[in-house]
């Protein structure tokens, strides 16, 4: 039934009904990815956070397996990250699940809840809260091994720093280091941090709420060495670096102990200026498609590379089809120097896509788009560097969103729309597009 909302994503995941805002603690184990996040089960506005929970095979089908941390004495639940303690450090048993979120009540305070049936059913640590401040904006403690010093780290958002923690039995933690002052954009609050070795660096991630490069929140991004105890980044303190330059990829944090040394993130689909007021019915949110990251050099400067998870692509007919449909994706090849791509319906609604291989520009104009008066700050025009020639770009377009890749991972653009009927019609000019069906 949900399938006959007008702008529900078809291959996206979405809450059935209710208000979804950011990814938690996503963990890969036994074949399963799990996936928790910010959940109000009582309406589709921004209110009683707990974790919900729904599991995948393929990151692309999603099942709902219910709230799975509810509000307690402490306060509500906001984010944060999942371990599987594989060696029983904590002793809640051998591959215990083990949740670290904040507890949002008076203050904000660090908790820990754990899992001994694979994250389908959690108990609360008695000793709550773990880690406590007089930091008011003070959370989304993120958890990971470090091989190296063999302890484990946990990095969270204090105001618009990241700090950063180490123990041994995952309840007792000292504080190490801090890292941010000075560094990257502080328009606004750092919050829901990862910290991911790539090769042989470290990617520190800053998800920040307003001051993304156009308008409300965004992800930015250092690249730099981590010893265990401090994060040091590589670039000068004034360069700022952003995961994706669309208006609609926020919270995006990594699933922990993903199979075959793969680094999979997850970003939420939308925006804090307006996420509130979106026009769906029923739920409000999705999340963005699931992305590869790595790391390129481009005139002496790490950035990452985002790329669509292979599963994404493995969901599309492989073979080209005819029209353009409301669910689809956009093989885009032999671009030249100007190129352009333009979505758009009988009712005069149209996105347009601009690549200026001079400039060096890829763009997305959704000022056109479909509805847009619930709030003035969506219209926009998005525009991201593209760090050398695109050769190829994927994008996925889902009855309200459109992604794009730029297919050597060196650019993704993220952003809602909200067409009163399916784009339909497709014009290229100086690329070649094909369009592949979903499978049925
Ligand atoms: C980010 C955020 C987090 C917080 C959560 C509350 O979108 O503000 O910092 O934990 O949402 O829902």
């Amino acid at each position: 039934t949900t399938n006959r909302e007008k702008f529900r994503p078809i291959y996206h995941h979405t809450p059935a009904y209710g208000w979804m805002n950011d990814p938690n603690g996503m963990f890969y184990k036994d074949g399963v990815w799990h996936l928790y996040y910010q959940y109000n089960p009582f309406g589709s506005q921004w209110e009683n956070m707990n974790w919900a929970h729904s599991t995948s095979t393929d990151l692309m089908h999603w099942t709902y397996q219910g709230e799975a941390i509810q509000p307690d004495a402490l306060g509500t639940i906001f984010s944060g990250s999942c371990v599987v303690d594989k060696d029983n450090t904590a002793g809640f048993g051998k591959d215990a699940v083990i949740a670290f979120y904040t507890s949002a009540g008076a203050a904000q305070t660090q908790s820990i809840a754990y899992s001994t049936d694979n994250g389908k059913t959690f108990k609360k640590y008695v000793d709550n809260p773990i880690i406590t401040s007089d930091v008011p904006d003070f959370r989304d403690p993120n958890v990971f091994w470090h091989e190296d010093t063999k302890q484990w780290i946990l990095i969270l958002a204090a105001g618009q720093q990241m700090n950063i923690y180490s123990s041994k039995n995952l309840k007792d933690w000292k504080y190490e280091s801090n890292f941010g002052e000075g560094y990257g954009n502080h328009g606004g609050v750092w919050e829901c941090p990862d910290l991911l070795k790539v090769g042989d660096k470290w990617v520190l991630i800053c998800n920040i709420n307003p001051g993304g490069p156009f308008g409300g929140s965004a992800t930015q991004y250092f690249v730099g060495t981590f010893d265990g105890h401090k994060f040091t980044c590589a670039s000068k303190p004034e360069v700022t670096k952003w995961m994706d330059y669309g208006k609609d990829h926020y919270a995006t944090v990594s699933f922990s102990n993903a199979p075959d040394g793969r680094i999979v993130v997850l970003p939420w689909m939308s925006n804090w200026q307006y996420a509130n007021q979106v026009p769906t019915q029923q739920f409000r949110s999705a999340n963005g498609l699931p992305r590869e990251m790595g790391l390129f050099n481009y005139n002496g400067e790490d950035y990452v590379t985002i790329k669509p998870s292979p599963e994404v692509f493995a969901a599309f007919e492989q073979k080209p089809s005819g029209r353009l449909q409301a669910a689809t994706w956009l093989e885009v090849t032999n671009i030249k120097n100007n190129a352009s791509i333009v979505l758009s319906n009988d009712k005069g609604e149209k996105v347009t896509m601009v690549y200026d291989g001079k400039a060096g520009t890829f763009s997305m104009d959704r000022n056109e788009s479909g509805l847009s008066d619930f709030n003035n700050d969506f219209k926009a025009k998005t525009v991201a560097p593209t760090y050398g020639a695109v050769k190829a770009l994927n994008i996925f377009v889902d009855r309200s969103s459109i992604e794009a890749f730029d297919a050597d991972g060196k650019l993704s653009m993220t952003n809602l729309v909200f067409p009163t009927k399916p784009y339909d019609n497709v014009i290229a000019k100086g690329c070649k597009v094909k369009i592949h069906a979903l499978k049925q």
